[in-house]
């Protein structure tokens, strides 16, 4: 059991299980893409981590990027805007993998998915390492996902409770009772 700031949160997938998975899904991207263009699109900040440790797995050759969405309020009728920033690699006839921490309903990746395929990849896939399938309301649902968990706020291993967490090692759940 561990703190972050008011919330309690269990142990829900330990580092080692984490790490194992990875290697899965790097041994399964090393097949994949062993004749392709492979560019890593991390999706800042929460998939920091991730990335890190599966680009470390990955024998062929590939190259990373980040993008960071960065919500503001703005003018639109729900008051947020969602710019994404940072892509300064071309992409253009490429085999792009966006990877994520998490993906939830599905929104962010809408957005994410079209500004990419806007720069017209060759081909254009996600991976993420958490998938939340009964909240998921979006048009791209991941093509590789490391662990399919069930609609509980998670934190560590680059996911945050309002920033803090992201150092875990571990992916923690919050407490039933709270
Ligand atoms: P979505 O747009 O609902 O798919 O999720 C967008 C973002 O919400 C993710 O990239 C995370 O930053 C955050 N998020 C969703 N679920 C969780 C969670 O359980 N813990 C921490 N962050 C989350
Ligand atoms: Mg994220």
């Amino acid at each position: 059991m561990i703190q972050v700031l008011d919330k309690t949160f269990d142990v829900f997938l330990s580092a080692q299980q984490i790490q194992d998975r990875i290697v899965e899904m790097a041994a399964e991207i090393d097949r994949e893409y062993r004749d392709k263009d492979l560019v890593f699109i991390s999706v800042l900040n929460g998939s920091f981590m991730f990335a890190s440790d599966l680009m470390k797995r990955i024998t062929i050759p590939c190259e990373i990027s980040f993008v960071k969405v960065s919500s503001y309020k703005g003018m639109n009728s729900s008051g947020r805007v969602d710019e994404l920033i940072g892509l300064n690699t071309n992409i253009e006839d490429r085999d792009v993998i966006i990877l994520e921490d998490i993906v939830d309903t599905g929104i962010t990746m809408n957005k994410i998915y079209s500004y990419l395929d806007s720069f017209h990849p060759s081909s254009l896939k996600i991976t993420s390492l958490l998938f939340k399938p009964d909240a998921f309301d979006g048009k791209h649902a991941p093509d590789q996902i490391g662990f399919s968990i069930p609609n509980d706020f998670v934190v560590g291993y680059g996911l945050d409770y309002n920033e803090k967490g992201r150092n875990l090692d571990a992916i923690y759940k919050l407490k039933e009772t709270e």
